[in-house]
């Protein structure tokens, strides 16, 4: 596939640019300060956009001048708590989102497969109607991220929100190939609700939804370059990817009990 990259300067887009280079997909990074493009990255990008990734115009036309079949957006940082401000990142994810939408309308035809990058709390808690998220409230935005895309019929984008829990690169820098211990075979995955889940903590009156939360979201952090191999190799798949309309949950297999 031909992939717009938002992010690639970033910690996740740096490593995401190797892993969709392994799985044959052709790169057009899309940055807004190209100077922090890597002299190795700059080599491997199929081409180089300018743009803010806010600038949903600006995406769309990438998209369409580039002849793009997918995006992946790695570009904003989620905000901590929404105390104060939710910073750009909920602007980012709705230019990115509208873009991606008109330009498949534009286009006409198939719809545009679209990977987000998103966060653990919007998994449904084993609770319903409740997500992780209102147990512990941090990260907000990708609440209000996933209220925006969650009625977007997949004939209209072909979206898959990915919702790691904290993701750790195994190495310092990008590898060009990806090391061969990292990959997506390493990962188990599941739709909507995270992988493995135990019902720990669930019968302590008042607090025991709230324990079993906190008790388990660490043993939900992952490898980073497991995470980038898993969206690249799903890109595969291109419209036959069973994660299309999916909040993508996933789990190392080496922290399966
Ligand atoms: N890292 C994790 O453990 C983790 C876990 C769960 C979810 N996520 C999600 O993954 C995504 C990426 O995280 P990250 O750790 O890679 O963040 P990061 O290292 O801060 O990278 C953010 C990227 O976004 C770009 N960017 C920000 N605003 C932009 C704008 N207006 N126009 C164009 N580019 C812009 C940055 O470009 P510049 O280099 O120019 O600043 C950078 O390339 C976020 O949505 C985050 O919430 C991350």
């Amino acid at each position: 596939m031909k992939v717009l990259l938002l992010g690639v300067t970033g910690n996740v887009g740096s490593r995401m640019l190797p892993a969709l280079l392994a799985h044959k997909h052709q790169v057009v990074g899309y940055v807004r300060a190209p100077a922090k493009i890597s002299p190795e990255a700059r080599s491997k990008l199929d081409s180089i956009v300018v743009g803010s990734a806010s600038d949903s115009a600006a995406i769309k036309a990438a998209i369409l001048s580039h002849n793009c079949d997918a995006v992946v957006n790695a570009a904003g940082l989620a905000a901590m708590t929404g105390w104060t401000s939710q910073g750009e990142f909920p602007t980012i994810f709705a230019a990115v989102v509208q873009a991606a939408l008109e330009a498949g309308r534009e286009r006409g035809g198939a719809p545009i497969r679209c990977w987000l990058l998103s966060g653990f709390g919007i998994l449904d808690s084993p609770k319903k109607p409740y997500l992780l998220l209102d147990y512990i409230p941090l990260f907000p935005s990708h609440k209000r991220n996933y209220k925006l895309i969650k009625s977007q019929p997949a004939d209209t984008l072909a979206w898959s929100l990915f919702c790691a829990n904290q993701m750790n690169p195994k190495y310092d820098k990008p590898q060009f190939p990806p090391s061969v211990d990292t990959l997506a075979s390493n990962l188990v995955a599941k739709a909507d609700a995270p992988p493995a889940w135990a019902e720990k903590y669930r019968k302590v009156p008042l607090i025991g939804n709230y324990l079993n939360v906190m008790a388990q979201a660490q043993s939900y952090f992952s490898v980073l370059e497991n995470c980038v191999d898993f969206m690249a190799a799903d890109l595969d798949k291109g419209l036959e990817s069973e994660w299309i309309g999916k909040r993508v949950a996933v789990k190392e297999k080496s922290k399966l009990n």
